[in-house]
């Protein structure tokens, strides 16, 4: 490979500056100049298109993950960062030249495949992955199920973690800094923060968590009062929305019971470890 099309394969996609260009056009001779934008076809490429496939980086969040990684040890100022995956490109055909890092946000209707692949190969990696789906069967690496609420550049919000070769003997790391860090850059719209009330006050947001998993809870009239606000609510500005009621410690008590029983159900069946699943765990705590 020329080292032009090594520079432009290890171009960071995202730098106002750089006009990216394809490694055939390089091949063909074409001037920077006349080639058409290709980092504005790039863009174009996604417009519409919601697939966690199609799902583009923003540039503040990819450099918090670079800047957690280079806090972690993991990379340096020095580390040859590759990052094959965009529209029409087939990673298989990329270089990845010896001590190169992978740090890439990849088609996650591959990503298996993709991970597996970069294992084989021996290729050092730390890419993007889905939350729910993250792990890769008996696959020797880290998975950090940061839990990242992405909003990526299509308006997607993923909940998205994280996998890894660059952390060894670690199978699973929550890596909360790493959470934190794309946090601060790209706070998750959809999470909102909840009040959590005190024992003795109820509402209709919480009773009706109760009611949907079909527990039987009453209350009666001596044992509660009405209430529009809390003081402490009010006092920051804010209010209980719909109100709700104080109650009396014995209402209260069955108050968390009532939860506690919702909270079970909607937890569904508690599955349990076979004899020989008990003897997996049994050899690890040796
Ligand atoms: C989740 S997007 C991420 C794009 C960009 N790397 C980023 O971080 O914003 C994944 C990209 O990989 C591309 N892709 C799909 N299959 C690929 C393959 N086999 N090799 C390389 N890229 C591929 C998709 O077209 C898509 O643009």
């Amino acid at each position: 490979m020329s080292d032009r099309a090594s520079e432009w394969r290890q171009a960071t996609l995202f730098d106002d500056e750089l006009e990216v260009v394809r490694p055939d056009n390089i091949k063909a001779g074409i001037s920077v100049e006349d080639r058409m934008s290709y980092y504005q076809a790039f863009l174009d490429k996604f417009k519409g298109k919601k697939t966690t496939d199609d799902c583009y980086t923003p540039p503040e969040v990819y450099d918090a993950i670079l800047g957690w990684l280079k806090g972690e040890g993991l990379i340096d100022d020095t580390t040859n960062i590759v990052r094959p995956f965009y529209p029409g490109e087939d990673f298989t055909q990329w270089e990845y030249p010896d001590g190169c890092v992978v740090v890439d946000n990849p088609p996650f209707s591959i990503y298996s495949f993709i991970v597996r692949w970069f294992i084989e190969r021996g290729v050092k990696f730390f890419l993007f992955g889905p939350q729910l789906t993250l792990r890769v069967h008996k696959a020797d690496v880290c998975f950090i199920p940061t839990n990242a609420v992405i909003t990526y550049e299509n308006g997607a919000i993923v909940s998205t973690g994280f996998v890894t070769n660059l952390i060894e003997g670690v199978r699973i790391w929550t890596a909360p800094e790493l959470h934190a860090a794309i946090d601060a850059v790209a706070p998750p719209s959809r999470l909102k923060a909840k009040n959590t009330y005190p024992h003795n006050f109820t509402n209709c947001a919480t009773l009706g968590k109760v009611a949907t998993r079909l527990v039987d809870f009453k209350v009666l009239s001596s044992e509660c009062e009405d209430c529009g606000n809390l003081d402490a609510m009010r006092d920051a500005g804010k209010s209980v929305f719909g109100g709700g009621w104080f109650l009396s410690e014995r209402a209260a008590a069955e108050r968390a019971a009532a939860e506690r029983a919702a909270a079970e159900r909607a937890a569904g069946i508690s599955v349990q470890l076979s004899p020989r699943e008990w003897e997996i765990v049994k050899r690890l705590s040796r």
